[in-house]
């Protein structure tokens, strides 16, 4: 069994990872928009990492006997001029995300809830991972600047992503 307090912040978690998605969908949605449809996956395959982030934390509870209570999710913004400035975003986004996750780290040690705490530490490590993606892409884009064949191949790097689920998913 999980405390109230415990279940409650994963709650609010899971919301904001939700949010997450939503925001990253709205910024593909505007990218296939503007024709960018390499930079539009990228987004795409993010909305998906986000409802794994998601839905890590609603098992995790289930498996705590919790309860998971989903709540609205607030709106999104919806206009990005520029890949560089979605990037910039994402990154501002994630460094919020990670301060997130490093008080729900704390909330759990300060509950003495080891268990909480050891599934945070994947999260942990997945914000490093989260902020460098966004980081490296805002340095390739503002190396590219206006070149036309740059952002084309760029473009192109992007829509080759693909998704994989977390291992840590996929192991439940
Ligand atoms: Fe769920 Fe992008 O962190």
């Amino acid at each position: 069994m999980i405390s109230n307090k415990v279940q409650d912040a994963i709650n609010a978690q899971i919301n904001a990872e939700l949010w997450s998605g939503y925001l990253y969908l709205s910024m593909a949605m505007n990218f296939e928009a503007m024709g960018r449809p390499g930079v539009a996956n990228w987004f795409r395959i993010q909305f998906q990492e986000e409802q794994a982030h998601a839905e890590i934390f609603i098992n995790y509870l289930v498996q705590r006997d919790g309860r998971v209570k989903l709540e609205p999710i607030a709106a999104v913004p919806q206009d990005w001029a520029t890949p560089l400035d979605a990037f910039v975003a994402t990154l501002e986004h994630e460094k919020k995300v990670t301060a997130m996750i490093n008080d729900l780290y704390a909330l759990a040690e300060a509950e003495k809830d080891y268990a909480t705490r050891d599934r945070l530490a994947w999260f942990v490590g997945e914000q490093v991972e989260e902020e460098d993606n966004a980081r490296q892409l805002i340095d390739k884009f503002k190396l590219i600047g206006d070149n036309g064949m740059g952002l084309y191949m760029l473009d192109q790097e992007l829509a080759a992503r693909t998704y994989t689920a977390p291992s840590i998913l996929s192991a439940e």
